[in-house]
């Protein structure tokens, strides 16, 4: 229908979570072949990806993360994690991690919804503070720019690219 957006954003938990799983990780190893500086060395297959969301869906269960999915027409094509287990005198922040959008996906605004979806969630559970990094000069930093967060430097050579080149990284902060 001429109108509705098609993009949904969900937070994820079980047993959402679960069902969703395969799909989540379908959109990292995308990432990591398109060359995104996201921890990840290449190669990365599914079942790396797989892995790698198991072990966050557990961190969701324990309250230790929150995780965001975006939807197009009910396939997974974005997630964004909010890391909450900050040390017990920060308990008014959180991190960022882990924006990712299926290249079939990007440049129709799922990761700005992601973004401000996470946001208002973070700040609904008292988090007013949140932090990130990303690699300087790549499409999110313009993005988070763009949303308002505050650039605090560049840290060089501080990441590696999945094929093992250096890149430099953006630390931003954002208050709620
Ligand atoms: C960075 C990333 C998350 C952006 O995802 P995305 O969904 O494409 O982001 P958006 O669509 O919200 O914005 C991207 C661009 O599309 C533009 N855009 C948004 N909606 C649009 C639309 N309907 N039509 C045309 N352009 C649009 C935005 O203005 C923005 O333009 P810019 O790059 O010139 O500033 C994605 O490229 C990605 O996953 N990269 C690899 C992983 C990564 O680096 N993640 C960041 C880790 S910190």
């Amino acid at each position: 229908m001429a109108g509705v957006d098609p993009i949904e954003i969900r937070r994820l938990a079980s047993p959402d979570l679960s069902r969703h799983l395969d799909g989540l990780a379908a959109v990292l190893p995308d990432c990591v072949a398109g060359r995104a500086s996201v921890s990840y060395m290449a190669p990365f297959s599914h079942a790396d990806a797989r892995a790698a969301c198991e072990a966050w869906s557990e961190e969701v269960q324990q309250g230790k993360r929150m995780l965001l999915a975006a939807f197009l027409d009910d396939t997974v094509v974005g997630t964004v994690q909010v890391v909450f287990a900050t040390p017990p005198n920060q308990p008014h922040r959180a991190d960022v991690a882990k924006l990712l959008v299926h290249r079939s996906a990007r440049r129709r605004g799922v990761a700005q919804r992601l973004m401000e979806h996470a946001e208002a969630e973070s700040r609904a559970v008292g988090r007013t503070l949140l932090v990130l990094d990303t690699v300087t000069g790549d499409d999110a930093e313009r993005l988070y720019t763009r949303l308002g967060w505050t650039k605090v430097g560049v840290i060089p050579s501080y990441a590696l690219y999945p094929d093992g080149r250096p890149c430099d990284t953006t630390v931003f902060w954002k208050a709620l």
